[in-house]
């Protein structure tokens, strides 16, 4: 990859004038603006700066030891102290002949894996799972991918909500209201009524609060009967997350919920209370952050003045076991941003309990909301919420209509199969591609165009790269190029255009996997689409003479990969005919 020879004779031209510079912080990025340059670099501002000196001085003396010449045309300084390299065409040919060569397809792996744990997803026993629960599940499985791909050892983890004090209130409803013949067709949809319906009774009558009270108490101790029905109503749950996620195409390699850290809960208050970090206030214990600046206000409970552990101990539990189980050098949770608090006191008193656990990078990774076309939270047209299920069922109807427009002779299993594809691709890609802390309106219209920066649109074109070799005489069905001996030359802009974003790829997934925004990855997907038209319209490919011809090929085959890898770290599958 040019960006990272260009940096390795940065850092050595660096290093020559600042002999203890970190070679770490000399790094190069794509240019802002390409007017300037395919490639930049800013670090000899901080470096010049933190040693008291001026940037333009030295960015001029490091040009003076920068030879690229092999590689790119002579480095420009520009503005503050920036360096500017322009990548000279024959230099990317050589790294796209690489990658048509199987070499690499434009990345490579992280030079120091680690094991990350990822909490996801992460839905609510006997509660449906609902457009909020679809953002984590999106971006959680995406940055799954996405850390795998970069050879992380990434370990997903489900903290499904398993217990709390909503099961006293479903063992009432269940033990005197239970619909069996609703259970059996919608049971989540028949327990989240008989949570609904007890709740409601709660609050107007003592005596249905202290039966649901009872009940809690009665299952907290152990009681067979009502054990057994807690843990139906998690395995009727699971099932039908299950089913979402295999429509999905997501998979958990562990699901250990909220129930799995009961026993360790008495131990983590016990052992915070004893290091002085929780003390008792009005009959619970907490943890206060008074020197912290931010915390101080907020103290966390852990045990409440009923005894009852919280949301805040069985994380404290969780994380403690995570560290020990599988030894991560980063652990991620992906929820909506209402849990920024939550988050923030589970780290900091964490640190705190465990202050040899500096070595483990926490992150909370939080998104905004969904909304409707309206602006308000995104609701069903009854005014409940939007149940998972249904959307996705919606997405592939409506994909369904657009592909029997377009292909009105295609088989109807075939039809279906492309309308799935489409449809949970656009689901997806839709909520993927706006900056994750934003609230984003959805909308199916917007989603579901063929032209816009959508899944649909993306799916098309790598479906119509493979139509070109398809048309590929005497290769019927072929879907590569296969290797010709003709080495890749670039010569119209639309074509240099092409190739220089093709090179970037892997520099995009690691800024995803860096700063948890698969955002980049859609949008330069986006873009290769684009520099992909604007090359297809201008160059003939096929009816070129050779070795034009065969040079061209190959670049489209390599925008075809790179797409298919690209949707596939998003969770998207492409199709070879739309
Ligand atoms: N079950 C929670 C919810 O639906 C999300 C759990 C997130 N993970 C965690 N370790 N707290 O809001």
């Amino acid at each position: 990859m040019l960006h990272l020879l260009l940096e390795d004779r940065l850092r050595q031209a660096v290093l020559t004038r600042v002999p203890d510079a970190d070679p770490a912080s000399i790094r190069i990025r794509p240019c802002p603006d390409p007017r300037f340059g395919d490639y930049q670099t800013s670090a000899l501002i901080g470096l010049a700066k933190s040693r008291g000196g001026n940037p333009r001085t030295l960015a001029q003396e490091v040009l003076g030891s920068l030879n690229v010449s092999d590689v790119a045309a002579p480095p420009e300084l520009a503005g503050a102290g920036f360096i500017n390299f322009r990548v000279r065409p024959e230099a990317v040919a050589r790294v796209l002949d690489e990658a048509a060569h199987g070499v690499h397809l434009f990345s490579r792996p992280a030079e120091t894996p680690v094991t990350v744990v990822l909490d996801f997803s992460s839905p609510n026993v006997a509660k449906p799972m609902h457009v909020g629960h679809i953002r984590s599940t999106i971006l959680g499985d995406c940055l799954a991918r996405v850390l795998r791909r970069l050879g992380h050892r990434v370990v997903t983890d489900n903290h499904l909500g398993d217990w709390g004090t909503q099961f006293g209130k479903l063992l009432v409803g269940w033990k005197t209201q239970l619909d069996s013949a609703a259970l059996a067709r919608d049971p989540i949809g028949e327990m989240e009524r008989l949570y609904k319906l007890i709740n409601a009774a709660c609050d107007s009558d003592p005596a249905t609060l202290e039966a649901a009270r009872l009940e809690l108490v009665k299952l907290q101790a152990g009681d067979p009967e009502n054990l057994a029905l807690w843990r139906q109503m998690i395995a009727l749950s699971q099932k039908e997350f299950g089913a979402i996620y295999s429509r999905l195409a997501v998979r958990f390699d562990h699901t250990l919920g909220e129930s799995f850290y009961n026993p360790q809960l008495q131990n983590v208050v016990r052992e915070l209370v004893e290091r002085g970090i929780a003390r008792e206030s009005d009959g619970a214990l907490v943890v206060f952050f008074e020197d912290h600046p931010e915390l101080a206000p907020h103290p966390a409970i852990v045990r409440k003045k009923d005894g009852a552990a919280n949301y805040t101990t069985t994380d404290l539990a969780t994380l403690a076991y995570r560290i020990e189980t599988w030894h991560p050098g980063l652990i991620v949770y992906v929820t909506d941003g209402r849990q920024q608090l939550h988050f923030r006191q589970v780290f900091e008193a964490f640190r705190r309990w465990h202050p040899d656990s500096r070595a483990v990078q926490l992150a909370h990774v939080w998104f905004g909301s969904i909304l409707g076309e309206d602006g308000k939270p995104f609701k069903a047209r009854s005014g409940d919420v939007v149940r998972l299920a249904d959307l996705l069922d919606e997405a592939e109807e409506r994909a369904l209509r657009i592909v029997i427009e377009k292909n009105p002779d295609l088989a109807q299993a075939e039809q279906r199969a492309i309308a799935r594809r489409v449809g949970i691709g656009a689901v997806k890609y839709a909520d993927l591609l706006p900056n994750r802390q934003t609230d984003y309106i959805f909308s199916w219209d917007k989603m579901l165009a063929l032209n816009g920066n959508t899944a649909p649109y993306l799916q098309y074109a790598y479906a119509r790269i493979r139509s070109i070799f398809r048309k590929l005489p005497g290769t019927p069905g072929s879907d590569s190029p296969g290797h010709t001996s003709v080495p890749l030359a670039l010569a119209v802009p639309e074509e240099v255009r092409l190739g220089k974003h093709l090179l970037n790829f892997g520099l995009v997934i690691e800024t995803v996997a860096a700063e948890f925004r698969p955002n980049y990855l859609c949008n330069y997907l986006y873009d290769l689409a684009g520099h992909f038209t604007a090359f297809y319209e201008h160059c003939p490919v096929l009816k070129a003479p050779e070795p034009e011809r065969s040079s061209r090929l190959t670049l489209c085959d390599l925008t075809a990969r790179v797409l298919e890898q690209g949707l596939g770290l998003l969770g998207i599958e492409v199709i070879d005919r739309m």
